[in-house]
């Protein structure tokens, strides 16, 4: 029998939030892999802490730059690449060896996630299973107590690395928004949802779910840097039936 790749989805933040097949899983296996930054647990680890199989072994995976060298930069296509060749090949390793892997991911695998890049690189290799996740984005805005989208409103997801301008183009007319991976991006968002005359209804969300999580209008946040787990929310109008 082959040995399995797992990518879990672990959900938002809260460890109840974990499917049960996720939990099962990670409670169940010999490997457990994840990215992480150097030096740090590992958002994913912390989160699926409770769940995980006390006797795993653990895979971390560092990612050999997060923000140093910014996604324009030509370097940054080339070293990532070589990454996530090397992250599959430990991966693999673990895989031949015939000890299934999860790779816990935050939110869902497939949404914005690093697991994509080794589900390209292995999925032909070994045996593969992905496990939803509740997302990022759906943990906030029922924290928020902000219905998303209602009736035919169109949900508009944006990555908060966009320029500015192309950023601007797609907020413009949105009935709803999402604006991902905030960070060192919070001035030109906030300037794009100004612009598109949408900050009025902008919320932002830090670590939704989470025990430390703060909710406020963005127009109330001060400063220009926002932590990694952070997005924004643009509620669409509830229109009357
Ligand atoms: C690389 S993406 C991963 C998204 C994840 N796969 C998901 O399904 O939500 C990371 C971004 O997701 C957003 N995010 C995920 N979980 C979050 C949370 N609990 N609170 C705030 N933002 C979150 C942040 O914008 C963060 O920069």
């Amino acid at each position: 029998m082959m040995a399995t790749l797992y990518g879990v989805g672990i959900g938002p933040g809260d460890p109840e939030l974990l499917t049960l097949k996720a939990a099962r899983i990670v409670g169940a296996v010999p490997v457990v892999a994840y990215f992480c930054k150097a030096g740090r647990p590992g958002h994913a680890r912390t989160i699926a802490a409770p769940h995980l199989n006390p006797a795993a072994a653990h895979l971390r995976l560092e990612y050999p730059f997060t923000i140093e060298v910014p996604v324009g930069d030509p370097r940054y296509l080339i070293e990532i690449g070589r990454f996530y060749d090397a992250a599959a090949e430990q991966v693999g390793a673990e895989l031949d060896q015939g000890r299934d892997v999860a790779v816990i991911c935050e939110g869902d695998p497939f949404f914005y996630g690093s697991f994509m890049y080794l589900y390209d690189r292995l999925r032909d290799r070994f045996p593969t299973e992905v496990i939803p996740g509740i997302t990022g984005m759906g943990g906030c805005w029922t924290r928020a107590g902000s219905p998303i989208t209602h009736g035919d409103d169109v949900l508009t997801v944006l990555p908060g690395t966009l320029g500015a301008e192309a950023m601007a183009a797609r907020l413009a007319g949105a009935d709803a928004a999402v604006i991902m991976k905030v960070g060192r991006n919070l001035p030109k968002i906030r300037a794009a949802l100004q612009d598109a005359g949408l900050l009025t209804r902008a919320i932002y969300v830090e670590r939704g779910t989470m025990a430390d999580e703060a909710i406020r209008p963005l127009a109330a946040v001060e400063g220009d840097d926002a932590p990694y787990f952070a997005l924004i929310l643009v509620p669409g109008r509830q229109r009357p039936r």
